[in-house]
């Protein structure tokens, strides 16, 4: 089968290589899933996961990518829940091959049914945006409706989630970025806007949770605006301030069908929209990650 493999991690995505690649087989528990769309995060190749196993040892050369749409080719022993020729869409297990190729091996419990309608394109980009939103906002960040929210990067793929999702939990979203970020964010729903490198993030006030994507000292001065009880959630890593009598949590996204059903399902009913930004296939992938050019929102693959 046609993959992308990374081969050197000081080179990062410039060494980056499209290959012939064995097919996978099914281990216990796994379906082989042919891929017909994948997302990539450039962030990836800084991730410790890319380069080593479970247990430390270098697994290079190796397939990045990590979120995927398709349908199930072949069942491994005792996998339930799943069948073949069914639609399916989810996430890939971080330290295994990935999802930038034809076919991948992938645990059953960390895909969900894609719903005929749903294009793979649009499956393939929901997975870890949709569930990082998710689980940040509801499992880790506790949102309540008329709570206030700082949602940086919101007119990434992450961010743009977030945004939406919190609005319909009834909260007052205050999106940040770059100034040519504004109108995106306002139209998928920040109430506000902050221009990172223009506006004065102080300016807001205090707000009940932070929802962190860009970190540094962004997240430091972020940290500072959460009101006493609030909480910060960050998908990079945590600054030395936290919230008085609040909690900062970090995490990583993490497989789960209900929640991929949930949003599905919000993706279907017109309630959600997911940031699609670039749409290549294989053969140009490795030239559009090594571009120059600005890549805004989701990096889908197409493989079919
Ligand atoms: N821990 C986890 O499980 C997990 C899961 C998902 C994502 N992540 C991480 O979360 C981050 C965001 O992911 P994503 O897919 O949403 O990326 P994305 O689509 O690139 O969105 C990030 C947005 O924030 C903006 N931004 C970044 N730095 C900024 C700054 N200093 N000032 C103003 N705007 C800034 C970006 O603008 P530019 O493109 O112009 O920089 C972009 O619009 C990545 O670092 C990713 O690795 C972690």
């Amino acid at each position: 089968m046609k993959a992308i493999v990374v081969t050197d991690k000081t080179a990062g995505i410039a060494g980056m290589k499209l290959m012939e690649w064995p097919e996978p087989q099914a281990s216990i528990n796994d379906v082989v899933v042919q891929i017909y769309a994948s997302g990539f995060v450039s962030t990836e190749m800084e991730w410790p996961s890319t380069w080593v196993d479970r247990r430390g040892q270098n697994r290079t050369l190796s397939i990045p990518g990590h979120e995927l749409a398709g349908v199930v080719t072949a069942l491994g022993y005792g996998t339930t829940g799943l069948s073949v020729g069914q639609r399916v869409f989810g996430l890939a297990d971080w330290h295994r091959d990935g999802t930038l190729a034809e076919y991948v091996a992938i645990e059953a419990r960390n895909l969900a049914p894609l719903p005929g309608d749903v294009d793979f394109t649009v499956g393939a980009s929901l997975p870890i945006s949709g569930l990082a939103a998710w689980q940040g906002l509801f499992q880790h960040g506790r949102v309540q409706a008329g709570q206030s929210i700082l949602a940086h990067g919101a007119a990434g793929a992450v961010g743009a989630m977030v945004t939406q999702l919190a609005r319909e939990a009834g909260a007052y979203v205050i999106g940040t970025g770059r100034a040519a970020d504004r109108q995106t964010a306002l139209d998928f729903g920040a109430q506000e806007f902050i221009d990172l490198e223009h506006d004065t993030l102080e300016d807001i006030g205090g707000v009940d949770l932070v929802f962190d994507v860009i970190g540094g000292d962004i997240g430091k001065r972020s940290a500072r605006l959460i009101r006493a009880g609030g909480t910060l959630v960050s998908l990079v890593g945590l600054p030395e301030v936290r919230p008085d009598n609040g909690l900062a949590i970090d995490f990583v996204v993490e497989a789960d069908r209900t929640q991929l059903n949930e949003i599905v399902q919000r993706v279907r009913e017109g309630r959600l929209r997911t940031n699609i930004g670039t749409v290549s296939n294989l053969d140009n992938a490795v030239a559009v990650f090594n571009s120059t050019e600005r890549h805004k929102g989701k990096t889908i693959i197409r493989a079919l």
